[in-house]
This record gives C-alpha cells, structure tokens and sequence, in this order.
C-alpha cells in the first residue's frame, strides 16, 4: 500500500467511526429532538479542542449474530478538550450504535477516560443516553457498569464529575449519574428510572408513563436526583459550562478566580428594609442573595427541590462561594428531611472542593410531625448538621432573622467552626420563638388564669419581656457567639472582607479512615 493510500485507509476509517451508526439512525435522533454524541461534544468543549481516544474500538460478543455486526467506537466517544481553556475529560453516549447500550469494551472506553482524568485532576463529564446494559454481551456488561461505578466512586472528592442525562438512562446505569455531583436532565427526552413503566405494571399494577416515573420534572422537584432541568440539550450544556466555571479542577486546587469590576463596597440600602417587621412575614431570601453577590449572578442548584433551602453558587469580588440560605417564602424556611438532605449534600461537595460557605439564616426549627419523624428527620437533620461540622473551608454565616433551637446550631454556627458569624439587627437567635417559650414556661400560671382577656394580656406581656430578651442578636454577641451585628446594606462588603481575611485559612479533621456520616 502506497503511503498516501494508509493515509486515506485511516481517513475513510475515521469518517466511518464519525457516523456511528449510520446516517439512518443519526437521521432519527435528529427527529427526535436529539443531537448526536459528537454534536453534543462539539457544543460542549472550546472550538477545535476534543482529542478523541479509542475511535477504533469494536465489542467482542459473539452471541445473537453481534459478530457480524460491528461500529468503530462501539456506541461511545470519549476523549478530552478543553472549556474556557480548562482540561476536562468526556464520555458521551452514542445511541445510534445498538440503542447506547453498554458493552464491556465501551465501559473500558469509559474507564480509561475516568483513570486519565484522576490521574492528571481534572473533571468528569458524561453525558448519558443509553438504552442500558447491551443485552446480548450479558454479564460482561454488568461487569463494565460496576467496574464504571467503582471509578466514579473513587473520583468522588478527588475531581468534579458532572453528568448530563439527553436520553434513556435505566436499570442499573442510573448509579453512575447518582454517584456523580451533579446531574443535568432535559425537559423532553430524557429519563431516569430503576425498572420502567412495564415492568413496574407487571411488579406493582401501578399504570405510569416514563416521564410520570422519571422525567425531568419528577426528578427536579420530587426526587431530587437531578441538580439541574434544561429546556433543551443546548441549554443543558451551557449550564455545564457555567457551572465548571466556579470549580476548581481537583481537590488540590482553589477554585478559579473571576476578575471582578462589581465594586466591593457597594451598598444597598433596600436590604435595611428587606426583613418584615412582623416575624412571621415571608421574604425572598434570593432577593438578598441576588443584592450581595457579583453582578447579582447566581447559580441555583437544585432549585425546585425542597425550595425551603436555597443553595447554589455565587462570588464575592470574584472567589467562588456556595451559598446556603433558609428561604422564608416556602414553608418559613423550615429544617425538613429533603432541605436538610439537599443542603447537606451541597455543603459536602463545596468542602470536598475548597470553595468557601456563605449561609445565610432564617429557620423557625426543624419540622414538627409524624411525617417528618417517621421518615427520619432525626437522621437527615443530623446530615446537615455533621456536614457543617466536618467542613474546613472559610465559613461565613449571617443571621438574617430567626436561628431558633437547633436549627440555630445546625445553620453554620460559631460552635460547628464557623469562622466568622454576623447578624442583622433583626436577628432573634434563642431556643424558641417568644410563643412556644411563653406557653411552655407559664404552663401553670396560664391554667391558673381565668378570665380569657386577663390571660391574654399577661402572654402579651410575657412575650414582650422575652422578646426584648432573647428576640435579638445581642444577648448571642454578647457571649461573642456573634461576630459582629452588621447593617444589612453593607452586607456584601463585610462578607467580602470576612473571606479575603479566610483566604489562608488551614483546619483539619482528626485523621481517620473516613467519617460516619448518618446516611
Ligand atoms: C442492545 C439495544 C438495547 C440494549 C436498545 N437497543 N436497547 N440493543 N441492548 N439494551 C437497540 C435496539 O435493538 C435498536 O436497534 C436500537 O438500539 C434503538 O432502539 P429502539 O428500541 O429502536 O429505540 P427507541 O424506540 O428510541 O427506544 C429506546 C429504548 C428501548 C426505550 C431504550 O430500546 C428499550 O427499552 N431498550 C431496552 C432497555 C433495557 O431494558 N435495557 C436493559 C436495562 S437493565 P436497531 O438495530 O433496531 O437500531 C440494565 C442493567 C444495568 O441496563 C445494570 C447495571 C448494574
């Protein structure tokens, strides 16, 4: 063979790889809505930037006639490139090669891109659509999923993995985006489940549709499974942009540093009016946080799960910051099983990767009930509360009204190594609020009154006393369990003061094996 003609072999073979499937099958994605595996890379990674490896792998099954049938890549297109210049390694899932589904040597594909990105620090994106397990290779395709599985495992803390879901995702290849830090669905096309519809009829008897089991919907707000919704595959990948944009690449290093040209001593004087003066008026705590972050960008992570508990990230004069905030307008920001659970995942990941707690508070307690106690509030509770506590990144909390009971403890506090702790004047940090308080501590005295407008007149004064008492921030400063009382106008600048003083800051947990955090 003549040199020029080994060029054009490789050139045709690279072409054929290049059509997966074949342009039938590419054809149908596109009217599905869906863009193909390597369209989705192109949009995803700097221009001209995705090296690809593993082109010319084929699978090796020779059962149910699979060994006449072969596609170069064999269903997967993995490789590396860069966003904004930052290295990340990929793995997107072709469906038009045998539906996506996985082969041995495509979870090898996937492996060996995982191995690399652990090897050199850098993030994870996978991008999943995938009709599961190749049927005919059996348990060779289990085996490729687990041995999937252990490496996200092992990445988790050590780079970011982020996975889109653009498509099918069922069985047991639902795990490895569970194992991830962040998921991205899709509004249409995309959907999660461990058994489908079908098999769900036959187990069960209930009658559901996919998306009714596991669309995007059901997962943003019911589950909480995915981080993120997308209107549509476009979306969802600028959001992976967006949001690799405040991480660093490994566990090793500071997150990215933004310049910044939003002043940092710019006030805003409709926050000394943002707290209502009567305490059991809602707020939207986004308006704060919007106010007293850079350009008012804010990215909200799991934002239709549990909204009583706002989290996502923001910066302050350019450092990155996950922010953790009780959100007074739903449910008056109350401590419940999936807040604790959301926020407590949220703040595991900011510490695994050095970016500096913001919180701000506002928490009545945590969920009275049977619900709550039955489903075991007691344990998810205690999972926000352990991930503040083992967290050693710069912690900066603000007390914006009520830190009542324990939920004043869980909520970043001085006690769990918050590093510097201020409050508004409307704070009212104390173990009740002045109701629950007066008719717990008067119970005998209020049996013993009479007459209904005497009782009432002496709760009234009850609750008075003890408002002056314990309704504020100082009797907390006073034990310098406060910082500071700051005015809220000059928020943003005493935030960004407080985490340029942290930026050196070096704590450590005791060594040990790993934690035993209450699952
Ligand atoms: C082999 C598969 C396949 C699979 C799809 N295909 N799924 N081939 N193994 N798991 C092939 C089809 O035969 C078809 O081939 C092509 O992919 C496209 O599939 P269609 O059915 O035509 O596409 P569509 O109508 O869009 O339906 C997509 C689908 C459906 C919903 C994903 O294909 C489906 O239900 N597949 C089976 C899903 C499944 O049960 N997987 C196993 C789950 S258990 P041609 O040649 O016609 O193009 C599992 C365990 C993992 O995954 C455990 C890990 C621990």
């Amino acid at each position: 063979m003549e040199e020029n003609d080994k060029i054009k072999e490789l050139m045709d073979k690279r072409s054929q790889a290049k059509l997966g499937g074949g342009q039938k099958r590419i054809d149908s994605q596109h009217k599905k809505g869906k863009l193909t595996a390597r369209e989705r890379i192109d949009m995803l990674v700097d221009e001209g930037s995705f090296e690809e490896f593993d082109m010319f792998v084929t699978h090796t099954c020779t059962d149910f006639g699979l060994e006449k049938e072969h596609y170069m890549g064999d269903g997967v297109v993995t490789g590396y490139g860069t966003i904004d210049g930052r290295l990340v390694y990929i793995f997107s899932q072709d469906f038009t090669v045998f539906g996506g589904s996985l082969s041995e040597a495509y979870a090898m594909k996937i492996c060996k891109v995982l191995d690399k990105a652990m090897k050199v620090g850098a993030p994870v994106i996978g991008i999943n659509d995938s009709g599961g397990a190749r049927i005919q290779e059996g348990v060779k395709s289990l085996g490729g999923y687990a041995e999937i599985f252990q490496r996200n495992i092992l990445a988790s803390g050590l780079v970011p993995q982020i996975s889109a879901i653009f498509g099918p995702c069922a069985g047991g290849a639902v795990y490895s985006p569970a194992l991830t830090d962040f998921t991205i669905m899709t509004r249409k096309n995309s959907y999660m489940f461990v058994t489908g519809p079908k098999v769900v009829k036959t187990v069960t008897g209930e009658i559901v549709t996919e998306d009714e089991l596991g669309g995007a919907t059901v997962h943003g707000t019911k589950s909480g499974v995915t981080h993120f919704i997308a209107e549509d595959e476009e979306e969802g990948i600028m959001l992976i942009r967006k949001l690799l944009s405040y991480l660093p690449q490994n566990n090793l290093e500071d997150p990215p540093i933004q310049p910044c040209t939003d002043p940092i001593d710019r006030l805003d004087d409709e926050l000394n009016k943002m707290v209502p003066e009567n305490p059991n008026k809602p707020y939207d705590v986004k308006d704060i946080i919007l106010s007293v972050v850079d350009y008012s960008e804010f990215m909200e992570v799991q934002r239709h799960y549990a909204p009583n508990i706002v989290t996502g990230f923001a910066r302050f004069n350019g450092i990155s910051v996950g922010i953790v905030a009780n959100q007074p307008n739903y449910l008056a920001g109350v401590l419940d099983i999936n807040a604790s659970r959301k926020a407590a995942r949220f703040v595991r990941f900011c510490d695994a990767f050095n970016i500096p707690l913001v919180t701000f508070v506002d928490v009545p307690g945590f969920l009275p009930g049977t619900a709550q106690e039955y489903g075991g509030i007691i344990l998810h509770g205690a999972k926000l509360l352990f991930a503040y506590g083992e967290a050693t990144v710069p912690k900066v909390t603000i007390v914006l009204r009520k830190a009542y009971g324990g939920a004043y403890d869980v909520m970043s506090s001085k006690h769990l190594r918050g590093d510097i702790n201020y409050a508004w004047p409307t704070a009212e940090i104390a173990v009740m609020g002045p109701k629950g308080a007066i008719e717990v501590l008067y119970q005998k005295k209020l049996a013993e009154i009479e007459d209904p407008a005497e009782k009432e007149a002496f709760i009234r004064k009850q609750e008075d006393d003890y408002k002056v008492k314990f309704a504020n921030p100082y009797n907390a400063a006073r034990y310098g369990y406060i910082d500071d009382i700051i005015e809220p106008r000059n928020t943003r600048f005493r935030v960004i003061r407080a985490l340029q003083s942290l930026s050196t800051k070096k704590d450590l947990n005791p060594p040990k094996k790993h934690c035993n955090i209450p699952l």
